[in-house]
């Protein structure tokens, strides 16, 4: 069987998902490691950001479809804030972990740490926070698991990614009825 074929395979039936349930942050939190090459690097001699952005996208998905059992795509990088440079023989650790769940989508904020191996060195490289969609076999959003908070401090945390998240949603709201408005004008 040719790739293809094997992923179509693999992708046409997947296991129930028991919605009721909630899961904890605890249960898909991730962290993947690298040491950074030549190949990693920018004309400064430095990690390119597009390496770490690379990783960070990688990693943060991988969080997703733990917690979803479903294949899930990136809708929307929120932000991605670079903090300081990483080296060409650091190692870059991206830790991720859920900040919220929706019904379909769910947000996984990541934090980036360069290690100089030798020296003991750590840096926070960079943070960053990413919404993935999981998707059902026709390729479509399909409801995910809820959150289920450990502690006070989870709570808090799914709670403030709750308000980022509607001030977002309003912001998108407020610029598309700018658009409809303002540009509508401009169309002799
Ligand atoms: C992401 C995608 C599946 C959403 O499809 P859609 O038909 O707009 O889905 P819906 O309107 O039903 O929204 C589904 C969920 O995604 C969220 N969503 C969709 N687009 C979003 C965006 N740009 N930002 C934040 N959230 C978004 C919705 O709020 C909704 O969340 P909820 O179910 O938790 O309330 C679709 O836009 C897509 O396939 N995009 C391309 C993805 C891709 O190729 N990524 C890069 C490679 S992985």
């Amino acid at each position: 069987m040719n790739p293809f074929d094997k992923i179509k395979a693999a992708r046409s039936s997947f296991p129930e998902v028991d919605l009721t349930r909630g899961r904890s942050i605890a249960y898909s939190r991730s962290t993947t490691c690298r040491i950074m090459e030549l190949i990693d690097g920018n004309g400064q001699g430095n990690v390119h950001g597009g390496t770490i952005m690379r990783m960070v996208d990688e990693a943060a998905g991988v969080v997703a479809m733990k917690h979803s059992q479903r294949p899930c795509v990136t809708a929307r990088v929120d932000r991605f804030d670079f903090l300081a440079p990483a080296y060409i023989g650091n190692m870059v650790s991206v830790n991720c972990a859920l900040n919220y769940v929706g019904r379909t989508s769910m947000e996984v904020g990541v934090e980036v740490i360069a290690e100089d191996l030798i020296t003991g060195e750590l840096r926070h490289i960079a943070s960053s926070s990413i919404i993935y969609v999981a998707l059902n076999e026709q390729g479509k959003p399909t409801p995910v698991p809820p959150l289920a908070p450990a502690d006070q401090e989870e709570a808090e945390r799914i709670e403030q990614a709750s308000i980022r998240r509607q001030h977002m949603q309003k912001l998108d709201e407020e610029l598309a009825q700018w658009r409809a408005q303002n540009l509508a004008k401009k169309i002799p």
